[in-house]
């Protein structure tokens, strides 16, 4: 049985993801992408979306801003509604990935609980997990979107980092660090991950 009911089976296609593979020469999967808002999830994944787009790979983005606006507007940023948002997030991006594409997917997706259900839903070693790690200070200093101001001043309750947990990943497949210090583009950081995925055979 699937689901809640037990009169619901599931329609098998002859036509199968390894197919869809072949002919778009590549294979699909999720990368996760994870982080505080202003960690440069969004840009990342929009450099990275361009340098695969550049070499004839198909990808599309899922933003958690954007998909907020659509498929999870009836959402707000309680634990219950983020866990919510994950959930939604993960599942059409294993749709994608069964379509033979490379899904981005770029959320804060604060929890690890919810981070492993969305892995738990791919085939072993295609949901790729990339941390931005950038220390809250220096998320804080950039703040583009004028937020942290708002969360510090009380005017936004609940926000990541700030009056609600961020869990960290513990085994993440790529951790992009970043501190104050260091001065990658989001070009140079978006490279490392088609170089991780040109070594495990995601490219061809
Ligand atoms: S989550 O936690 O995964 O459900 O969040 P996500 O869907 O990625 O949405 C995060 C963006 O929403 C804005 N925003 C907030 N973020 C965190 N906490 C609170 N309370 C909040 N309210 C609004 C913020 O702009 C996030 O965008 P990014 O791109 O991460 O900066």
């Amino acid at each position: 049985t699937i689901g809640n009911s037990s009169n619901i089976l599931w329609h098998k296609c002859s036509v199968e993801k390894s197919d869809r593979e072949e002919l778009l020469n590549q294979k699909g999967c999720v990368i996760w992408i994870t982080g505080l808002s202003g960690s440069g999830k969004s840009t990342m994944a929009c450099a990275l979306s361009r340098s695969l787009h550049a070499r004839g790979k198909l990808a599309y983005i899922l933003d958690g801003d954007n998909c907020r606006h659509g498929l999870n507007s009836d959402l707000s940023f309680e634990a219950e509604d983020r866990a919510e948002n994950i959930r939604r997030t993960g599942e059409v991006a294993k749709l994608f990935a069964d379509a033979g594409i490379i899904c981005i997917a770029s959320l804060i997706s604060p929890f690890r609980k919810e981070r492993d259900t969305c892995r738990a839903l791919l085939p072993e070693g295609d949901f790729i997990e990339v941390y931005m790690d950038v220390p809250l200070q220096v998320c804080e200093s950039r703040d583009p979107k004028g937020l942290y101001k708002l969360a510090r001043a009380g005017k936004i309750k609940g926000f990541t980092g700030i009056d609600d947990p961020y869990e960290p990943p513990l085994n993440a497949e790529i951790v992009l660090r970043q501190t104050e210090g260091t001065c990658d583009s989001p070009n140079d950081l978006a490279e490392k991950i088609v170089s991780y995925l040109e070594r495990k055979g995601y490219l061809n």
